[in-house]
């Protein structure tokens, strides 16, 4: 029996008066890809107020990759509900942060001595990463990337890259941060191929050094293993061990940002497992806890006990909740195969995503790592213009037929997936049934519009 079910046109009565509501109580600045209202989720889909159910591809932004409201997640936060809400881990800890702590550091890369500190959001957990690393290396600089997203609060502002509708309008920004290009192979920033560039981006970090920050100015390069936001970019095998034994070199700090691509997302645990990288420092988020606010930081003892006493921390940093949930989604990983169930997604959806490519001129690439998956829309395969109208177009179709999915892409014109591991095979055939009669109706919109001109 198919998952997606629609009994009113979408969005339907009840989410529409809400959004007149919502209009008038919440500023605009807010926005929302789909909106309809929820009423329920589990695993893969979600249920709105006028009871139409979808299969959910944007999974809360990557924050559900064990799936919504799984049992086991659920009953810890149950179980922690008897016990204490609050108490705030500076005043009196509790044994379940130690312990996350500790599981954190045996999982993440690195068979070195590592410590963890847990904060609630993405971008806290990014601005902590950047203070530790200033505080261990004492110098001020941070590299970051092209097309980068690494949060809304000012520093991490500073260093995500797109501009509208993230930065313009919001600076001045932090300063000491230094943005060179990614490894975004298809637009390529030095108009190279890989193999045959050798990593020249990676390798012009040596020149960055010289003509734009000394590297003794540089505490850390901060990067994505698969960017996120910016549209789903994962760089050549090679290229992370290029860049990290360079900024270690230098005496320089490498830190990913996993909190979209961590957790299962790209088949393993972490992404930059599938880099063979150790970083020095570890940003996660998102998918840690099953669908409660946290977010850590995870490295090497010694660069994490830089700060003095006192130096981190936050109200509501590691709340037990949080903490408890995130212990039941480490268990889902130990108890389930969620690894290959990334991976299956992943080569479930590139099976049928090629196949649109040969047919369809608009689907320029199709790319990704494990379940982190993407095409990127543009105007002709040849000039490899982006196509962010048209992007619009197919996500509002798939959503007025059952499907959520989100947009990224510095140019606004990626379709990313981030649906939750759990998701059946029929689900998925489900929803990629949707987006291809998505893309069929824009293509062919388009092909007729260009004939009759
Ligand atoms: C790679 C990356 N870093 C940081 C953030 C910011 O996380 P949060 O929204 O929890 O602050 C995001 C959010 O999408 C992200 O994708």
């Amino acid at each position: 029996m198919s998952t997606i079910q629609l009994r009113t046109p979408i969005p339907g009565p009840k989410s529409m008066a809400l959004h007149e509501r919502r209009a008038k109580a919440v500023p605009r600045g807010l926005s929302h890809g789909t909106p309809i209202y929820v009423a329920k989720a589990e695993d893969a889909w979600l249920e709105d107020v006028d009871g139409n159910r979808y299969l959910d591809f944007a999974g809360g932004i990557g924050c559900l990759n064990v799936g919504h409201r799984r049992e086991a997640v659920v009953e810890a936060i149950r179980g922690q509900l008897d016990h204490f809400l609050h108490t705030c881990v500076q005043v009196t800890p509790y044994e379940s942060y130690v312990r996350l702590a500790e599981r954190m550091n045996e999982i993440t890369p690195g068979k070195f001595a590592k410590k963890t500190i847990f904060v609630n959001t993405g971008a806290e957990a990014v601005e902590n990463a950047v203070k530790i690393a200033r505080a261990y290396t004492k110098r001020p600089a941070i590299i970051a990337f092209e097309d980068a997203f690494h949060g809304r609060t000012m520093m991490t502002l500073a260093l995500t890259s797109k501009t509208h509708p993230y930065k313009a309008g919001f600076a001045p920004f932090p300063a000491e941060v230094y943005r060179v290009p990614f490894a975004y192979c298809y637009r390529c920033s030095y108009s190279k191929k890989y193999p045959s560039c050798d990593l020249y981006c990676a390798r012009h970090l040596e020149d960055t050094f010289k003509k734009v920050v000394a590297q003794e100015e540089v505490a850390a390069v901060i990067a994505e293993p698969v960017m996120g936001e910016g549209g789903f970019i994962a760089p050549p095998p090679d290229y992370f061990g290029v860049l990290v034994d360079l900024c270690h070199k230098h005496g320089i700090l490498f830190i990913a940002d996993e909190v979209q691509s961590g957790f299962g997302r790209t088949g393993s645990l972490f992404a930059s497992q599938r880099y063979g990288i150790e970083p020095d420092l570890i940003v996660t988020a998102k998918s840690i806890s099953g669908g409660l606010p946290l977010a850590a930081v995870t490295g090497r003892a010694e660069i994490m006990d830089a700060p003095g006493v006192g130096g981190l921390g936050g109200t509501f940093a590691g709340n037990p909740l949080s903490c408890a949930a995130a212990l039941a989604v480490l268990d889902l990983f130990e108890r389930e195969d969620l690894l290959r169930c990334s991976v299956e997604i992943g080569d479930h959806f590139q099976k049928r995503a090629r196949e649109w490519q040969d047919r369809w001129p608009m689907i320029g690439d199709v790319r990704g790592l494990g379940g982190m998956q993407a095409i990127e829309l543009v105007q002709s395969q040849d000039t490899k213009v982006p196509a962010p109208d048209e992007t619009k177009k197919i996500t509002q179709y798939c959503y007025e037929h059952g499907l959520i999915t989100i947009t990224a892409g510095t140019f606004s014109n990626v379709i990313r997936v981030l649906v939750p591991l759990v998701i059946t095979n029929d689900q998925m055939d489900e929803a990629l049934n949707v987006l291809e009669s998505a893309i069929a109706s824009v293509c062919e919109k388009k092909g007729a519009a260009v004939q009759m001109a």
